[in-house]
């Protein structure tokens, strides 16, 4: 593994990531998982591999997830919890798109307490909803390895194909213009209460979301190694 590869060391806690879809949460969570070698937890990505496999999850949140609409807190819980308890997470993770409702934040803080992690750190992902539309109908994501694309402002070398592995690149089917409303939809009722929720407790960390991805990158790196040290 060359030196630049190597994890940083420990995170010992769960690293959230909370903002609108679009809002870079994914580009950067793989990011911060790969420098502190922990898994990166995208509910959203677990939920479609259920619907590529076919599973009975899979079937139940197919329209759902087609419609924009979040995909009911008992059937994503379950699944997390089981993630969690996994070998792999001893060390810590970072969460993308999870909590969604402060009722999974309730009880994501619960499992913590009682697997004996440290508190969360939330990162805030800021961007006004003007720059969300263009972001993810350009969006594209290779179909083996999930890197993520953007036709206009990250494009692979050659269109259509993973500058990674040679896969193929695909359009989100929740990607769609008309989906994208009811999905900025679902975040303002549903999952904005969190910003609230954990700034009370005080895990809340803002972070300007429209600058590069280069730029929000340091910026997120920055925050989290100054986490070193809280309880
Ligand atoms: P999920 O997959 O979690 O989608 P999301 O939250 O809607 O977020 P996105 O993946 O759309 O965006 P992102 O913020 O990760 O942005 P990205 O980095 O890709 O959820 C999908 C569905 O699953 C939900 O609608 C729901 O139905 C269900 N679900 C999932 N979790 C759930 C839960 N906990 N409870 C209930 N239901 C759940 O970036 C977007 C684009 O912008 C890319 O093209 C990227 O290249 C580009 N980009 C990123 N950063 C920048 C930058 N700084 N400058 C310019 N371009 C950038």
């Amino acid at each position: 593994m060359a030196l630049e590869e190597r994890p940083v060391g420990k995170l010992d806690r769960a690293v959230i990531f909370l903002g609108p879809p679009g809002s870079g949460k994914g580009t950067q969570a793989k990011e911060l998982a790969k420098k502190y070698g922990v898994p990166h937890l995208s509910t959203g990505d677990m939920l479609r591999e259920h619907i590529a496999l076919g599973t009975p999850l899979g079937l139940k949140v197919k329209p759902i997830m087609e419609r924009g609409e979040l995909v009911p807190d008992s059937l994503v819980l379950r699944m997390v919890a089981e993630r969690i308890e996994r070998p792999d997470c001893s060390n810590g993770f970072v969460f993308d798109g999870f909590p969604r409702t402060v009722t999974q934040a309730k009880y994501l803080g619960e499992m913590l307490k009682r697997q004996g992690f440290k508190q969360p750190f939330v990162i805030h992902m800021i961007i006004g909803t003007d720059v969300l539309m263009k972001r993810m109908t350009g969006r594209r994501v290779c179909k083996l390895c999930g890197e993520i694309y953007n036709i206009y402002d990250r494009p692979p070398k050659v269109e259509g194909i993973c500058d990674n592995d040679g896969g193929e690149l695909i359009h989100r089917p929740d990607d769609r213009e008309e989906v994208v409303g009811p999905r900025l939809h679902a975040y303002e009722k549903q999952t904005a209460p969190l910003v609230t929720y954990y700034r009370r407790l005080g895990y809340l960390h803002d972070v300007d979301a429209r600058k590069s991805v280069e730029e929000v990158k340091q910026d997120i790196q920055q925050l989290v190694s100054s986490m070193r040290g809280m309880r």
